[in-house]
């Protein structure tokens, strides 16, 4: 209840493989910091096929998904929650279009068009709704068992 534009959101968000090899990271946080997000948790990670498999499941049919699949586990990926007023929408905004090839033309001063490659290369992930952000927090974070007991790897929130 109360005014629904007051109300803080959580995202997932993620600086992919090229984005940590690239020296992105420092940028990129820095970024989320100056446009009022807060970082509730990180962890970096090296995703396994299973898990990077699980976490982009959506995708599974699509012709694109075994080079995501390779890709996204080809080295250490950073993991963040982040949390502001309309932190889905927003955090969609400032990272611009999946393809950063076309980013740099369209959205130059987008996180993807300024450190992303390509389509496949773009640098970051971001949740695309509160629901997929509620999915992809809980696949990383929090994970509980049937007994509601906190089994996850990582810190909880
Ligand atoms: P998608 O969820 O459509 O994009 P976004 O990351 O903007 O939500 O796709 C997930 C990732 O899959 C995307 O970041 C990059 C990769 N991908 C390809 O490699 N080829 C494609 O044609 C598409 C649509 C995505
Ligand atoms: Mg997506």
């Amino acid at each position: 209840s109360g005014d629904a534009t007051l109300t803080k959101e959580r995202t997932l968000a993620m600086i992919k493989p090229d984005g940590l090899v690239g020296n992105h990271t420092n940028f990129i946080q820095n970024t989320i910091l100056a446009s009022g997000f807060t970082i509730l948790n990180q962890i970096t990670l090296q995703l396994d096929q299973d898990t990077a498999k699980g976490f982009y499941a959506e995708h599974s049919s699509r012709t694109f998904f075994p080079n995501l699949i390779n890709y996204i586990t080809s080295g250490p990926v950073l993991i963040m929650v982040l949390e502001k007023v309309n932190a889905v929408s927003d955090w969609r905004s400032l990272i611009g279009p999946t393809d950063a090839s076309k980013a740099k033309v369209t959205h130059p001063h987008s996180i993807r068009a300024m450190c992303g490659v390509n389509l496949e290369r773009n640098c970051v992930h971001g949740s695309d709704s509160i629901k997929s952000a509620a999915r992809e927090i809980s696949f990383f974070f929090k994970k509980t068992n049937s007994a509601g007991e906190n089994v996850s790897e990582h810190d909880e929130l």
